[in-house]
């Protein structure tokens, strides 16, 4: 059997390896019986927010780069499909494996299919509902054409069936990512939070500031105590007045609570610097920019941080298992069971400030509190291979 799995941006990194690990142990097992081929389309290129992680969770050198790179989203997919067609004629694969909601997940499902090569999702039936997110149409697209979808929860299966989708291609296999999290655990655990800041700050930033503990401690009175942000969604980042509105309430008031820890995603490093908010970040006292983080230093800070802000999934997942309070910067989210209300350690605040500084306020004094959502528990990339064996 011949399967290509495709790669595109910093998300699918951490989806790939186990899965990556899963083939390998299988050929091993059986005297090899399964080719495989790891094509990265390149929509994200630099170092940090690529190669980093190749290296830092042992995914072997792409066997084809597609050197897409950035541009506008027909860009990127038409630029992709085009590529990637190539490959799989010249290849002739059984399966195309895609993972996550990037527009390589996209390109490539639509590509395989065009050419009738079989097409398996991992992440399979998440919906946010909210057709202005892109990662929402690159879901749908792929869900409607592929003919195998593996979903993370329960909840994302009932959504396919909802949509039609047949019963045979739904196999619940829980959550790709958490296998790296359960892996990548130990290695994380052992890394200095000081040395990760000093490691990573901005070079422009004056001397990164010393670890700020809260005025307001409620409850978790061991140090160091600092809050995590990430951002850079369009619906975030995209516009002066709610960029700004944003970010006047993390300096005026999270930064002078305690440290805030903040690796910038590129995006929101530009928009910064085109809303004029760039020489007054790095001046404000508590507020600490970083380089985008490799995997395990990212970890290591979400593991002690008192809260995340962020409007990423994948860390509202990790926030969940690992238990931070997470406050989760928009109006809906793809992953309800990292919500409170199923469980999880997250409460949608969208972009309005009002509602953020209520749920941050009310989250200082909240407990840490891991959950285990049912088959997250770092096996799951082994499912997903002998699912599409035995399909
Ligand atoms: C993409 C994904 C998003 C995912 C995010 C994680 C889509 C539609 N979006 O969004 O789902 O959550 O990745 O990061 O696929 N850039 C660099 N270096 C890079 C890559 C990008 O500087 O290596 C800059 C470029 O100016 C680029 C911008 O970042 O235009 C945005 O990159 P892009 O890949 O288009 O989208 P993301 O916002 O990263």
């Amino acid at each position: 059997m011949k399967i290509i799995s495709v790669v595109g941006a910093r998300p699918n990194f951490m989806k790939i390896a186990p899965f990556i690990r899963a083939v390998e142990a299988y050929n091993k097992a059986n005297a090899a019986g399964i080719e495989h081929l790891l094509v990265h389309t390149g929509q994200h290129y630099d170092d940090k927010m690529s190669r980093s992680f190749f290296k830092a969770l042992d995914i072997p050198d792409a066997d084809i780069n597609l050197d897409v790179g950035s541009g506008s989203h027909a860009q990127q997919v038409g630029q992709t499909m085009m590529a990637f067609e190539k490959v799989v004629q010249a290849q002739k694969p059984d399966w195309v494996v895609v993972v996550g909601d990037v527009n390589a997940t996209l390109a490539c499902s639509v590509t395989a299919k065009k050419e009738w090569v079989k097409c398996c999702h991992i992440e399979a039936g998440l919906r946010s509902g909210d057709m202005t997110m892109p990662e929402e149409v690159n879901r749908l697209v792929t869900d409607r054409l592929s003919d195998l979808l593996l979903t993370p929860d329960l909840l994302s299966s009932e959504n396919l069936r909802k949509e039609g989708v047949a019963e045979e291609k739904i196999t619940f296999v829980g959550n790709i990512m958490i296998d790296t999290l359960e892996a990548q655990r130990p290695r994380a655990k052992n890394l200095s939070i000081q040395e990760i800041i000093q490691k990573n700050s901005i070079p422009e930033q004056s001397a990164p500031s010393p670890i700020i503990t809260p005025h307001s401690r409620s409850t978790a009175p061991h140090a160091p105590l600092y809050a995590l942000m990430t951002l850079h969604r369009p619906s975030n980042v995209d516009h002066p007045d709610v960029f700004t509105g944003i970010f006047n309430f993390l300096a005026t008031e999270v930064a002078k609570d305690m440290s805030l820890f903040w690796p910038l995603h590129p995006r929101a490093r530009q928009k910064m610097e085109e809303f004029g908010l760039w020489q007054r970040a790095l001046a404000c006292p508590g507020l600490v920019l970083l380089e985008p983080l490799g995997y395990h230093d990212m970890l290591r800070l979400n593991m002690d941080a008192r809260i995340m802000l962020t409007d990423s999934g994948g860390l509202q997942e990790e926030s969940t298992v690992l238990g931070t309070p997470c406050l989760t910067l928009r109006w809906n989210t793809e992953r309800p069971v990292t919500l409170r209300e199923h469980g999880g350690a997250s409460v949608l605040v969208g972009n309005n400030v009002d509602r953020i500084r209520e749920e941050y306020r009310r989250t200082l004094s909240s407990e840490r509190r891991p959950v285990r959502p049912e088959l997250w528990d770092g096996k799951t990339a082994g499912r997903c291979l002998q699912e599409i064996l035995n399909h």
